[in-house]
């Protein structure tokens, strides 16, 4: 009876790793973009790489892994990759992104931006790494955006990402840079040249004297902070753009763009929802009463 009672205990422990859920994903369409987005920081070599944080388990970056080939050919400059290592990366069989080998990202550390400085505070490390456009022969970025899983949820406060950015030639944006004090500065863009898959700025003005490796573009679009761009060369100043990884983060991550005016909210079947504890705690009345639900019929099936 005890072991019983254990086993359907764990059974119905809120999976708190892997994609988002639906619930999950939904908490994040309504809360995301209230805050300026929080901004954490990756320290690879002599390099400082900036991460956004884009849901409470996952972050965006310029990949310091599986970059340009002269520099570090397949490798994160520790590992060769392809060369003499035989990995299967899966390109092969059709894949366009590729799931990193934890061996090549387990050492990637990152902090909050604030607590940079902070010798004693312990690194987030990733559990799960997938580096986006990998396998496009086609591309001649070089550079590649990589989205980094944790296994803990964060309190962050992360940018909407929208399938639609809006955003048009000749709009004025601000890039974040993190300046050599560590604070956080403007560098005042405008759109010159924009596709699906890039964004091609022009300054107006200077910038500060910062890091300009992988700096977000953030626009705030009916009063909510959306995340448009991550900057990958500086000689161009040609950003990543966003909303091309929609599809993917949806199917890899669960960050879906689901409509953020929904006026009625569709019952979820229960049985359907052993995951819906998932540390949404307060203001859920449904969530509650359906695990309470849940938790009944457990003790009634236990004595069937
Ligand atoms: C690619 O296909 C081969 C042959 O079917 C298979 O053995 C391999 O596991 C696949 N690789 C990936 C990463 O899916
Ligand atoms: C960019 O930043 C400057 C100052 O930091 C601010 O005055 C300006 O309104 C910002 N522009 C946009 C488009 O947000
Ligand atoms: C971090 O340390 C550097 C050099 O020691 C210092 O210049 C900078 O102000 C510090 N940044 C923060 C955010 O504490």
């Amino acid at each position: 009876m005890k072991f019983e009672l254990l086993f359907l205990f764990l059974l119905f422990t809120p999976i708190a790793h892997g994609k988002l859920s639906k619930e999950e994903n939904q908490k994040r369409v309504d809360t995301c973009g209230k805050n300026t987005p929080s901004i954490w920081a990756l320290l690879y070599s002599q390099y400082k790489y900036l991460a956004i944080p884009i849901s409470p388990r996952h972050v965006f970056l310029l990949s310091p892994i599986g970059g340009e080939p002269t520099l570090h050919p397949w490798s994160d400059g520790n590992h060769i990759w392809e060369e003499n290592v035989k990995v299967d990366t899966g390109c092969k069989n059709g894949s366009l992104h590729v799931e990193v080998p934890s061996i090549f990202y387990s050492h990637l550390k990152l902090f909050p931006l604030k607590r940079f400085n902070d010798t004693g505070y312990t690194p987030f490390q990733p559990t799960m790494a997938l580096l986006l456009h990998f396998c496009d022969t086609e591309n001649t970025f070089k550079n590649h955006a990589l989205v980094l899983e944790f296994e803990k949820e964060f309190d962050v406060d992360f940018p909407c990402l929208p399938k639609e950015d809006g955003v048009k030639i000749g709009d004025a944006l601000n890039a974040t840079v993190v300046t050599d004090e560590g604070t956080l500065a403007n560098w005042p863009l405008e759109v010159s040249e924009l596709d699906e898959k890039e964004l091609v700025m022009k300054e107006r003005g200077g910038y500060p004297r910062a890091n300009l490796f992988g700096v977000p573009l953030f626009h705030e679009m009916n009063k909510k902070w959306t995340f448009v761009g991550l900057s990958y060369e500086l000689s161009k100043i040609r950003f990543f753009r966003m909303s091309q990884y929609q599809d993917i983060f949806c199917e890899w991550a669960g960050i879906c763009d689901t409509p953020v005016s929904t006026t009625t909210t569709t019952p979820i079947p229960i049985e359907s929802k052993p995951t819906t504890a998932v540390a949404n705690t307060e203001k859920n009345e449904n969530g509650k009463k359906r695990n309470g639900i849940e938790f009944i019929l457990l003790l009634v099936s236990l004595f069937l």
